[in-house]
């Protein structure tokens, strides 16, 4: 691929990213932001790629944040104007339909905390540790986290971790419910790309409807969630995968999906 601050590689039907900055904790600078939303957008396109995996390079971190040193040469006037982690609070993450999962292998501070909590799930090694530390910079979370945090876990315990900046370690992160599952650290890959494969595997338009379905619970009040989800589900029963798929479980088989 021709990306300098991360790697793109496909295996099979599933898109693995991984943040390579290493010798900077895999730290969120414009240029990685840049990348990263290509290559979701690349993922998103390419209808070879059904899944999608984030990670972060080296053992430490999966990123430790936005680029501190970066940030503290811009003005006020520069993030205002440039409406500085704009695409990343909801734009991203609504053109990106087909599912992605964060494999969150150490850090992930601040932005990288608030990227991994835009991810349809987290998956965690045991060395995992969350958290919002803005404040200890003078300033607060921008790519979402006061929200999605919050979300999460609840009021309680997302305050308490914006407030004092400290971090969550990963078995109390599957206690909040911030992760779905926390691994051994060398299993890790191995597990979210098994986990993907899995989601890979199922037939594309569901997946991508079941996505939408999960989300539409944190725009809408119940009622109007329910009705989303029944349209959703009524307009797959049109699908030919719905024929396929119970077909296929009828005559006791595997199904073949056409995504459609
Ligand atoms: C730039 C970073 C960085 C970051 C680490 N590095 N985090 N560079 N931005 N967010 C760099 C260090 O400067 C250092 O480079 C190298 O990575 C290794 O980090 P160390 O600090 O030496 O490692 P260690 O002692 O193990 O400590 C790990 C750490 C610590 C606890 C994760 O690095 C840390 O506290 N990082 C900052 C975490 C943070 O505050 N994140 C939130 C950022 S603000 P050198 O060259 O010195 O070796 C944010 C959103 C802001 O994300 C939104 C509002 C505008």
């Amino acid at each position: 691929s021709n990306y300098e601050t991360i790697t793109v590689e496909q295996r099979d039907a599933v898109t693995l990213i991984t943040l390579n900055r290493p010798q900077a904790l895999n730290a969120l600078n414009s240029k990685v932001l840049e990348e990263l939303i290509e290559a979701l957008a690349a993922y998103q396109a390419d209808a070879s790629q059904l899944c999608a995996v984030l990670t972060g390079s080296g053992d430490k971190a999966f990123a430790a944040g936005a680029d501190i040193k970066e940030m503290s040469e811009k003005a006020a006037a520069d993030f205002y104007l440039d409406d500085f982690f704009s695409p990343w609070t909801s734009e991203i993450v609504k053109k990106t339909r087909k599912p992605w999962i964060a494999a969150v292998n150490g850090f992930a501070l601040g932005g990288g905390c608030e990227l991994a909590m835009m991810a349809d799930f987290i998956i965690a090694s045991e060395n995992a540790k969350f958290g919002q530390p803005e404040i200890k910079l003078g300033v607060a979370p921008g790519m979402g986290g006061s929200q999605r945090l919050t979300r999460a876990i609840g009021k309680s315990k997302a305050m308490e971790m914006c407030l004092t900046g400290r971090m969550m370690g990963a078995e109390e992160a599957e206690r909040s419910n911030l992760v779905a599952r926390v691994v051994p650290h060398d299993s890790l890959l191995d597990e979210a790309m098994k986990t993907a494969a899995q989601i890979a595997a199922m037939p594309p338009m569901a997946a991508i409807a079941n996505k939408e379905m999960v989300n539409a619970a944190f725009e809408t009040s119940l009622d109007q969630g329910l009705i989303v989800e029944r349209r959703i589900f009524q307009i797959l029963t049109a699908s030919e995968d719905k024929q396929e798929g119970m077909a296929a479980f009828i005559e006791k088989r595997e199904g073949k999906w056409k995504g459609r």
